[in-house]
C-alpha cells in the first residue's frame, strides 16, 4: 500500500507540512509506504495547452507529455493507492505552484468526451489537506468553499473519491512581535496553535490512517 503526499507549501516545516507528515504518520501506522514531494524543490510549469493528452492515436493520450520535473510525480501518481495533497490558501484559493501542479494532474484525464470521461483506470483514496489564515466563518463569508470544492469535484471525478481537511486561522510566524502583523493577537494564535492544531493533526493523522486501511 502506497500513499503519497505533495506538498504546496513553500515552508518545508510549518502548518501544510506538519498536517502532512501527521497523514503519513497515520498510514505508516497501517503499514503503508509513504513519500512526501516538496512542489516548490522542482522546475516545472502548469499546463502548456499543447493538447498532446487529447490527440487521437496519440501516444501521450490521456497522459501529460510535457517532460520535466512533474514527470516523474506524475508517472507515481499511476501507482500509488492514495493521495493526499496539502496548500496553504494564498490571496483566496491554492498557491500558484498547486494550481500548476493540479492542471497537469487533472487536464490529461479529463476526457473531451461526451460525456467527460476519467481517463485513469485505477481508483483511489484522495483528500485536501488546506490551511489558511482566516477563521471558519470568514471562509465562508468570503466564498473560498465555493472554488476548493470544484477541486474536490474534479479528484472524485477522476480518482473516484476525495476529501477535504480545512485547518483555519492558522500560526503563521514563530515570533509574531518581530512583524507589523497588529491585525493578529499574537496570545489568541498561540493558543489556538495549543489547543486546535493538535486536533488538525489529529484528523490529518486519521485520513492517512483511514486511507491506508482501505477506507475512505
Ligand atoms: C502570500 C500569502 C497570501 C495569503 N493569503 C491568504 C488568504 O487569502 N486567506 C487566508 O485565509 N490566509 C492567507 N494566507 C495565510 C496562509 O494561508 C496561512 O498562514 C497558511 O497556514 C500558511 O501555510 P504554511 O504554514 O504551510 O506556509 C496567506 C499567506 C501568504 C504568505
Amino acid at each position: 500500500m502506497k500513499l503519497l503526499a505533495i506538498n504546496g507549501s513553500p515552508r518545508k516545516k510549518w502548518n501544510t507540512a506538519m498536517l502532512l507528515e501527521k497523514s503519513l504518520e497515520g498510514a505508516a501506522s497501517q503499514g503503508a509506504e509513504t513519500e512526501l514531494v516538496h512542489l516548490y524543490d522542482l522546475n516545472y510549469k502548469g499546463c502548456i495547452s499543447c493538447f498532446a493528452c487529447k490527440l487521437k492515436d496519440g501516444k501521450s493520450y490521456g497522459k501529460c507529455a510535457v517532460q520535466d520535473d512533474l514527470t516523474p510525480v506524475l508517472k507515481k501518481i499511476e501507482e500509488i493507492d492514495a493521495l493526499i495533497l496539502g496548500s496553504p490558501i494564498y490571496f483566496t484559493t491554492v498557491t500558484g505552484e498547486m494550481r500548476s501542479f493540479l492542471e497537469r494532474l487533472f487536464f490529461p484525464y479529463h476526457s473531451y468526451t461526451d460525456p467527460p470521461l476519467a481517463l485513469l483506470p485505477r481508483k483511489i483514496h484522495t483528500g485536501f489537506i488546506y490551511t489558511m489564515g482566516v477563521t471558519e466563518e470568514l471562509m465562508v463569508k468570503f466564498g473560498y468553499e465555493k472554488h476548493l470544492s470544484r477541486n474536490a469535484m474534479f479528484m472524485q471525478r477522476i480518482f473516484g473519491s476525495s476529501e477535504s481537511l480545512f485547518s483555519f486561522d492558522t500560526y503563521q510566524f514563530e515570533d509574531y512581535s518581530k512583524f507589523v502583523a497588529d491585525r493578529f493577537d499574537p496570545e489568541e494564535k498561540a493558543k489556538r496553535r495549543k489547543e486546535i492544531f493538535p486536533l488538525d493533526c489529529q484528523k490529518a493523522f486519521d485520513m492517512g490512517s483511514r486511507f491506508a486501511r482501505g477506507k475512505g
